[in-house]
C-alpha cells in the first residue's frame, strides 16, 4: 500500500525555462518549506550554482502531498542539470524516476535541450507530463506551443498544464497529474536488494555517502551491503531521506529514494551507476549501469604552488566522487611542473571544476587550453590517442590525423540561418539538413569537429543570434582532417603548455592571431621578449613585448599613498595566476588565448 503511494518523478527543461522555480513552488505547496524557510531556488544548493543560475549536482527531495482523491501520496522530486554537458548526469537521475515533468517556455516554445531531455526521458521509459511555463509573460502563446510540443515531440499535450512557476500558477494541477499518471514502482521488497546509486559525496564525518533508488528489496541500518561492481562489503550507519531536511530512517524499500553511508572512507568505492546489495542474499544480476560518459575535453591543471601538488590530487578525487565524468592523470610540463591531465564532459564542465578546485578547496592554479583527443596515426602505422597538444609526434612521423565530429542541431528563428550557417562554415562545418519547426522557427544540423564546439562555438550562436538559438550535440565519431601542431616559443625558448592543433590552412591566421594576442597578455619585463608561432621549425608569426621602461609606481608621483598602495595591491592580486616559465612571467589568460578566434 505505502508502494503504490509512491511517485518518482525529475524535472527536466531547457536552460532557463523555469525548471528550479517549479521546484521551488512544488516544495512550497506540499509543505516542505514555507515561503518563508525558502531562500529562493532550494535545490539548487551551491554557490557556484546559484551565481551561475544552472543546476549541476543532483538532488532529490521527500515530499508529502494529499491529493484530491483524498489520499496521501509520497513524492520524490529528483533533480537534474540543465545543460548540453550534463546530459550523462540527467541521464543518471532520470534512470532513478518513473515520471518526468516537462517544462517548456511558453514564450519560447521547444529548444535543442528541450529535445535533447525528452530523449533521455524516453530511454528511461519515463511517462512525460508536458507543461507550459510563464504564461503571465505577455509573450506566452500556450496555443502554439502546445501544438509545437505535439508536432515536434509527439507527445499529446491536450492536457499540459499552463503554468505560471513564477506566479504559482497550476502547481496543484501538475501535482494531480503526477499522482494520476504517473506509475508507482513496481518491485519486490521481499527480493534481494537491488538499490542504484545514482549520486554520491564526502561527508567529513560520515564518510561516502551515496544517494540509492531501491529498485528491488530491503536494507535497514547494521545490514551487512555489498558493492556489486567491485564485490566490496561495508555495514549500513546511516539511511536517511530528504524532506529537505534530512530524516533518518531504519530502512528504505522498493521505491524509496534516500542516502545510505557506512563509513565508506575510499572515494572510489562508491561509484555512481554502481548496484548495491545485500551479503547475505545478493543480487544475481546488477541494474542496468549507466552508459559511462567519456570527457570529451582535456585541459591540464597546474598548482601555482608547486607545494599545493598533493592538495589538488585530493581535490580532484574528492570532486571525482560525485561526478564520475571527471577524469584525471599526473602529467608533467617542462613549462608549468608536476600537474593533472583532467578530462571533462565540456566547456562548463571544465570551468565548474575550475571554480570549485579554487573556492572550496583554496588551490590556485593554472590551466592549459582545453583540446579533444586526437587520433593519430604514425608512419610506424601506430595509432596513438593523444589528448595534449604537446605530445603529438613530430609531422614527419604523422601518417594522417583524424579528430572527432558531432552532429550539432542549432534551433532557431528564421532571421538568423544566415548567420548560423556563415558560423558553422567558418569552423569547418557540413551542411547536413534543415527543417521548419512551425513557420518562424527552423532546426538546422551541421556536422562540425567537436574542437571547433569546444572553443567559443557556443558564445559566438548566442552573440549572432542574440542569444535566441539554442545548441545541443552528439558525438558521431572520428573523421580525417588536415591538422597540425603549433608551437609558441617564447624568448626562444618552446613553452610545450602553449602548443595546440590546428587546421593546416588556418594555422597562419590563427598564429598571428595568437602571437598578437600574448603580446598583450604577458606583462612587460626589463628586456625584450620575441614571441613566436611555429609549425614544426617553420616560424609562421611573430611579435615582441617591448622591454619595460617606467617604474609602475612612477605613473602615481605626486599622487597620495593610498592610491599607491591600491595599485600595489591589484598588482599581487593579478600575480597570483602567473607562472614562471623560463625567465618570462606569464599569466593565466595567456594559456586560454588559443581560445579566442579574433
Ligand atoms: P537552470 O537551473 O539554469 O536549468 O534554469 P531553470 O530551468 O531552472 O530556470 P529557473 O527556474 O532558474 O528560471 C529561469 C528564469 O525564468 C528565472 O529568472 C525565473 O525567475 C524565470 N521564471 C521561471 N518561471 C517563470 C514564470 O512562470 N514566469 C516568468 N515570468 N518567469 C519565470
Amino acid at each position: 500500500k505505502r508502494q503504490k503511494s509512491i511517485r518518482n518523478f525529475s524535472i527536466i527543461a531547457h536552460i532557463d525555462h523555469g525548471k528550479s522555480t517549479l521546484a521551488d513552488r512544488i516544495l512550497e505547496k506540499t509543505g516542505a518549506l514555507t515561503s518563508r524557510e525558502m531562500k529562493d531556488q532550494t535545490l539548487d544548493a551551491m554557490d557556484l550554482e546559484r551565481e551561475r543560475g544552472i543546476t549541476i549536482k543532483l538532488n532529490a527531495v521527500q515530499l508529502k502531498y494529499t491529493a484530491k482523491d483524498g489520499e496521501d501520496y509520497i513524492l520524490h522530486l529528483i533533480d537534474t542539470p540543465g545543460h548540453v554537458d550534463f546530459t550523462y548526469e540527467v541521464s543518471r537521475s532520470l534512470a532513478a524516476c518513473e515520471g518526468a515533468v516537462l517544462v517548456v517556455d511558453a514564450a519560447q516554445g521547444i529548444e535543442a535541450q528541450t529535445l535533447a531531455n525528452v530523449y533521455l526521458a524516453l530511454d528511461n521509459d519515463l511517462e512525460i507530463l508536458p507543461i507550459i511555463n510563464k504564461i503571465d509573460l505577455p509573450s506566452a502563446d500556450v496555443e502554439r506551443v502546445r501544438q509545437e510540443i505535439e508536432d515536434v515531440i509527439g507527445l499529446d499535450a491536450s492536457e499540459a498544464v499552463p503554468t505560471s512557476a513564477k506566479a504559482g500558477i497550476g502547481i496543484e494541477e501538475i501535482l494531480e497529474q503526477i499522482v494520476e499518471k504517473v506509475p508507482a514502482p513496481t518491485g519486490d521488497p521481499s527480493a534481494p536488494l537491488e538499490a542504484l546509486i545514482f549520486d554520491s559525496y564526502y561527508d567529513a564525518y560520515r564518510g561516502v555517502v551515496a544517494s540509492i533508488r531501491i529498485v528491488n528489496g530491503t536494507v535497514k541500518v547494521g545490514d551487512k551491503i555489498r558493492m556489486m561492481s567491485t564485490g566490496k562489503d561495508f555495514e549500513v550507519l546511516e539511511l536517511a531521506v530528504a524532506t529537505p531536511k534530512p530524516l533518518r530512517q531504519q530502512e528504505l524499500t522498493v521505491g524509496d529514494v534516500g542516502t545510505l553511508s557506512a563509513s565508506i572512507k575510499t572515494v572510489g568505492d562508491v561509484r555512481v551507476g554502481d548496484t548495491i546489495t545485500l551479503a547475505k542474499q545478493p543480487a544475481t544480476e546488477a541494474l542496468p549501469g549507466y552508459r559511462k560518459m567519456n570527457p570529451m575535453v582535456y585541459c591540464g591543471l597546474y598548482p601555482i604552488d608547486a607545494a599545493k601538488y598533493n592538495d589538488l590530487r585530493e581535490a580532484l578525487e574528492k570532486l571525482q566522487l560525485s561526478d564520475a565524468a571527471l577524469e584525471f592523470e599526473p602529467e608533467t610540463s617542462q613549462a608549468l611542473g608536476f600537474g593533472f591531465r583532467c578530462g571533462f564532459l565540456g566547456m562548463l564542465h571544465m570551468e565548474i571544476i575550475q571554480e570549485r578546485i579554487e573556492r572550496e578547496f583554496n588551490i590556485d592554479m593554472i590551466t592549459t587550453a582545453p583540446s579533444v583527443i586526437y587520433h593519430v596515426t604514425t608512419t610506424a602505422g601506430e595509432v596513438l590517442h593523444v589528448d595534449n597538444p604537446s605530445k603529438m609526434p613530430d609531422q614527419q612521423k604523422v601518417e594522417f590525423i583524424e579528430e572527432p565530429f558531432v552532429k550539432a542541431a542549432v534551433m532557431t528563428p528564421n532571421d538568423y540561418v544566415g548567420a548560423i550557417m556563415e558560423l558553422c562554415q567558418k569552423k569547418r562545418g557540413t551542411f547536413v539538413d534543415m527543417q521548419y519547426i512551425d513557420t518562424t522557427r527552423v532546426k538546422i544540423t551541421y556536422e562540425l569537429p567537436l574542437s571547433e564546439i569546444v572553443y567559443d562555438f557556443f558564445d559566438q550562436l548566442k552573440s549572432s543570434t542574440k542569444g535566441y538559438a539554442s545548441l545541443d550535440y552528439e558525438l558521431i565519431g572520428y573523421q580525417q582532417s588536415r591538422l597540425v601542431k603549433m608551437d609558441i616559443l617564447l624568448n626562444n625558448e618552446n613553452v610545450d603548455a602553449l602548443s595546440f592543433i590546428v587546421h593546416r590552412d588556418f594555422a597562419y591566421e590563427r598564429g598571428k592571431v595568437i602571437v598578437d594576442k600574448l603580446k598583450e597578455l604577458i606583462p612587460r619585463m626589463q628586456f625584450e621578449v620575441p614571441i613566436q608561432a611555429a609549425v614544426g621549425t617553420k616560424i609562421v608569426a611573430r611579435s615582441t613585448i617591448k622591454a619595460l621602461r617606467k617604474n609602475v609606481l612612477a605613473k602615481c608621483y605626486g599622487g597620495d599613498i593610498s592610491r599607491k598602495r591600491k595599485l600595489l595591491e591589484k598588482q599581487k592580486e593579478g600575480k597570483k595566476r602567473m607562472k614562471m616559465v623560463g625567465s618570462v612571467e606569464v599569466p593565466q589568460e595567456a594559456f586560454m588565448s588559443v581560445l579566442s578566434m579574433d
